[in-house]
Formats: C-alpha cells, sequence, structure tokens
C-alpha cells in the first residue's frame, strides 16, 4: 500500500459546494488542519462564478462546477445536494478523482464505503476502483461515534432515538430563515414560511425530509439505513427526527439495550477513551453538553446524561451533541480525505 505519510507529496483538491454552509466548513477546517494541498479549487454554480470564498486568510475565486475538468485533482470533496453529486462526482471518478460526497446519492449503494472516520475506516480500500466514498448523515454519525465502543464491547441490541437538529443542516438559506422569522416575531410581524414546512423560530418540527411509506420521515430511516450499513446490520434502531430552532449543534436523546449488560461506570470508562468523544457528565446544573456551551465551533462528539434505564435490565440513557457542520459533515469528510492521503494515494 502506497502511503503519503512522512512525505511532503502535497494534493490537489476540489470543494464543490464552497458557497454554502457546509462548504465553508470544509475551507475551514482544511487551512485549521494544515491538510497537504498544493492546490485548492472552490466550485459552485454559475450564479456564484467569480465570487469570492475564504480559505484560510486567503481568498479563492469561485469557478464554476459546470466548466471544471476533473483530470489532476486528487481528492473532490462534495457538498452540494443529491442531484449535483449524481451529475459530476461520477465524472469526477472517471477522471481518477476520489470523491468524497456529503449527500445521501451515494450512501446505499452496497460497492460505494460509508465512512464514519473513528468507526469503520477501513472500508475506505472498497473505493479503490469506483474512487466514490460517502460520507454518513450528521445524526447518524455523532451517535455512531458514540456508540461503536459500546458495540464492540457487550453487543446492542436496540436503539431508541429522538434528536433535537440545529437548521443548519438544511444549509444557509434556512439559517436564514431562522433569523429573519425570529426577528419578523419580535418585531410583532408574521413570520414568512419558505424554507421548513411550518414555522421555525419559537417552534420544533417533528419532520426532517420526507415522509416514506412506513410512516417515518426519510431523515429517520437514514439513521435506520446508516446504522445498519456503517456498525451492524442487526442492530434496529427506532428514530424520531425534530428540527429545533438552534443555529449549529445537533443533539440526540439515545436509549439502547444492550446484548450483554454493562454497568454505567464501565461505558464512562468506555467513553473517556473513545476517539473523537468528550465526556461531559456531572449530575449537577450545566453538568452536561449542549449545541451552545460545548459543539458549536468544536470537533468532538460530546456524551452527558449517562445513566442505567429505570425501565429495562439491560438498557441506557444518553445524551449526545455535536457540530453538525463540523463532525456531522465537513470534518468527517476531511478525516476520510486524510486516511486517503495517508493510506491510498
Ligand atoms: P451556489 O451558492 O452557487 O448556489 P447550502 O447547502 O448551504 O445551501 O449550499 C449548497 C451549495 O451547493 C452551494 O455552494 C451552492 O452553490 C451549491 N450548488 C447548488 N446548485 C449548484 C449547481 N447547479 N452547481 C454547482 N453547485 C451548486
Amino acid at each position: 500500500m502506497a502511503s503519503a505519510q512522512g512525505s511532503d507529496r502535497k494534493f490537489k483538491v476540489a470543494i464543490v459546494g464552497a458557497t454554502g454552509a457546509v462548504g465553508a466548513t470544509l475551507l475551514q477546517i482544511l487551512a485549521e488542519r494544515k491538510f497537504p494541498a498544493s492546490c485548492v479549487v472552490a466550485l459552485a454554480s454559475a450564479r456564484s462564478a467569480g465570487s469570492e470564498v475564504e480559505f484560510g486568510r486567503r481568498s479563492l475565486v469561485v469557478q464554476d462546477l459546470e466548466q471544471y475538468d476533473f483530470n489532476g485533482t486528487d481528492i473532490a470533496l462534495f457538498s452540494a445536494g443529491g442531484d449535483i453529486a449524481a451529475k459530476h462526482a461520477p465524472r469526477a471518478a472517471a477522471a481518477g478523482c476520489y470523491v468524497i460526497d456529503n449527500s445521501s446519492k451515494f450512501r446505499y449503494v452496497d460497492e460505494i464505503p460509508l465512512v464514519v472516520a473513528e468507526v469503520n475506516p477501513d472500508t475506505i480500500a472498497m473505493a479503490r476502483e469506483g474512487r466514490i466514498i460517502a460520507n454518513p448523515n450528521c445524526s447518524t454519525m455523532q451517535m455512531l461515534v458514540a456508540l461503536a465502543p459500546i458495540h464492540r464491547q457487550v453487543g446492542i441490541e436496540r436503539i431508541n432515538v429522538a434528536t433535537y437538529q440545529s437548521v443548519s443542516g438544511a444549509g444557509r438559506s434556512a439559517m436564514e430563515e431562522l433569523g429573519r422569522q425570529t426577528a419578523a416575531m419580535l418585531s410583532f410581524q408574521s413570520p414568512k414560511i419558505e424554507r421548513f414546512p411550518v414555522q421555525i423560530a419559537f417552534n420544533v418540527i417533528p419532520q426532517i425530509d420526507r415522509f416514506e411509506g412506513n410512516g417515518y420521515t426519510r431523515e429517520e430511516m437514514k439513521m435506520v439505513w446508516e446504522t445498519q450499513k456503517i456498525l451492524d446490520p442487526a442492530i434496529k434502531v427506532n428514530p424520531t427526527a425534530v428540527r429545533v430552532p438552534v443555529f449549529y449543534g445537533h443533539a440526540e436523546a439515545v436509549h439502547l439495550e444492550t446484548a450483554e449488560p454493562i454497568s454505567v461506570a464501565q461505558v464512562r470508562e468506555l467513553m473517556r477513551t473513545a476517539s473523537g468523544v468528550e465526556l461531559v457528565d456531572e449530575a449537577v446544573a450545566g453538568g452536561y453538553p449542549t449545541p451552545v456551551t460545548h459543539a458549536a465551533g468544536n470537533d468532538p462528539v460530546y456524551v452527558g446524561r449517562l445513566r442505567k434505564d429505570l425501565s429495562h435490565s439491560r438498557g441506557l440513557s444518553m445524551w449526545i451533541v455535536a457540530d453538525n457542520i463540523r463532525k456531522g459533515a465537513a470534518l468527517n469528510a476531511i478525516q476520510i480525505a486524510e486516511l486517503l492521503v495517508e493510506h491510498y494515494l
């Protein structure tokens, strides 16, 4: 296996959707982590071509994706939605470029790896030929970073989860809508509803993405399908996905049933040593993570409110919080790019 580790090799990287919420964070994290890039290309729609985006202390001029030739580009980080991925990821891959796609377009294709850097990094090898790697859904991502160590230790049979998901997960326009609706309400005007099915300001909405035939939403089914693909097809998952008027950071109330018993002290120890996890768990006011106090702008997946489920002998309850734009999207994509550089390019 070729390895770029320890070498001075540098790689040409393209960011597709560079003007979006995740795109901006991809650029920020590439600069923060000093990714070995010889050149970073910012791509978006023709509408944005010629505008500028920040990359560390520099700015990059945005180019039109439609006109871009991927020959010679080593890695393309896509965050422009499923339709754009469907159209442009295959042509990038055919040009020899590794694509890491943040949309759900390729997540359920058997031959395409769906990778959480801390959980199943070895599956990246499956992309040697096809060159496309899928980045999981943000809610699944943070849940599995915390739950994988428990599953490895004692087996998880079933997960009940309710999510509290911030509006940034729905993109820049959704954040703008929360801002506008909040300002309107505070000045006694009626809020305009465009991006969400009902008012999001001062409200919570038990629908993310469209409804499937079984009464669950697609966001909820993503958590089922992706947990089974990434961690174990035998795990049963029962999610309720809820949008809340928070800008950055998803929270999850997770109730799980394990195959073998495990004590809270043992889980605490697992969380202390788990890669990517930070335990914040004191039974005092504020002794738990929240999107605002911990997650927003930070890398770890925070775990708190760990306790034995009073109603089940092998049940555990916990609260998992992370920045949905960082670990839930951009950071994991860049961790995958780092693994590509280290082992596959
Ligand atoms: P643009 O700003 O040119 O529309 P978000 O999820 O935050 O809304 O971001 C979506 C990203 O996807 C933006 O960078 C957006 O670029 C990009 N995008 C949308 N449509 C296209 C397209 N047809 N071609 C390339 N990029 C697109």
